[in-house]
C-alpha cells in the first residue's frame, strides 16, 4: 500500500498517544469499529514501539503507523516494529521519500517545501496546522506547489476538519481529538468509536 493510499484510507489520522501497552490493542479496535484505519501512533511514550507492534499483529483493519519521528534510526526501528507508514513533525536531514517506511514530514513554510520536494516528498502534513496558516495557507500553497498534497495536524478537531477536506490540495487530516486522554485512561472504548464514527463520516471521498 503506498502513502497516498494509506491516508485516502479515510478522512482523519488519528494521532495517539499511548501511555500503557495495554490500551493500544482496544484503543485501535475502537478506532477501526468507527471507520478510522489508518493509525499514528506516536513516539512519546516508553511504550510506543511494543504498542505498534502489538496492533501491527493483533488489530484486524488498522493500519498502523508513527508519529513524531525525527530522526533516520527512529524511522527504521519502527518499520522493524511493524508500522506502515511514519509521521514527522519537520523534515529530517538526509531523509527522503524513500527509506524502511514511507515518510510524511512535516513543513510549515515554502522554504520548508521546497526541500521536501526536492527530497522526493509530494504529502506533506501542515503542522501545526491551526498556527502557520491553517486554510489560508493550503489555498496559498496550492497554486505555486500543484504537486504538493497536505495532510493538515495540529488543532484540528471536528469542528474545523470539514473546511481542511474541502481544500483540494488535503487528502486527509490528522488530530488527536478523537482519542481524547480521559476516554483512553478509563478504557471507554465506546466513547472513542463514537468519535471515530463521527470523523470518519466528515467529507473527503475515500
Ligand atoms: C501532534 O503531533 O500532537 C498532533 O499535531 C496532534 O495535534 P492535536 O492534538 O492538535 O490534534
Amino acid at each position: 500500500m503506498t502513502l497516498q493510499d494509506i491516508l485516502k484510507l479515510a478522512p482523519v489520522v488519528p494521532v495517539l498517544i499511548i501511555e500503557e501497552e495495554a490500551h493500544a490493542v482496544p484503543l485501535a479496535k475502537a478506532l477501526v469499529a468507527g471507520g478510522l484505519y489508518a493509525l499514528e501512533v506516536t513516539l512519546r511514550t516508553p511504550v510506543a514501539l511494543d504498542s505498534i507492534r502489538r496492533i501491527a499483529g493483533e488489530v484486524e483493519g488498522a493500519v498502523v503507523g508513527a508519529g513524531t519521528i525525527t530522526t533516520a534510526s527512529a524511522r527504521q526501528s519502527v518499520a522493524d516494529a511493524g508500522a506502515k507508514f511514519g509521521v514527522s513533525p519537520g523534515l529530517i536531514e538526509g531523509e527522503g521519500f524513500d527509506g524502511p517506511v514511507p515518510l510524511l514530514p512535516g513543513i510549515a513554510t515554502a522554504t520548508e517545501l521546497m526541500w521536501g520536494l526536492r527530497a522526493g516528498y509530494t504529502h506533506f502534513k501542515l503542522f501545526p496546522a491551526n498556527i502557520v496558516g491553517g486554510v489560508g495557507a493550503l489555498k496559498a500553497f496550492a497554486s505555486p506547489f500543484p504537486q504538493a498534497t497536505f495532510c493538515p495536524t495540529g488543532g484540528v478537531s471536528l469542528d474545523n476538519a470539514a473546511d481542511y477536506l474541502a481544500q483540494p490540495n488535503v487528502i486527509c487530516v490528522g488530530g488527536s481529538w478523537v482519542a481524547p486522554m480521559d476516554a483512553v485512561r478509563a478504557g471507554d472504548w465506546g466513547r472513542i468509536t463514537e468519535l471515530a464514527r463521527a470523523a470518519s463520516q466528515l467529507g473527503k471521498a475515500a
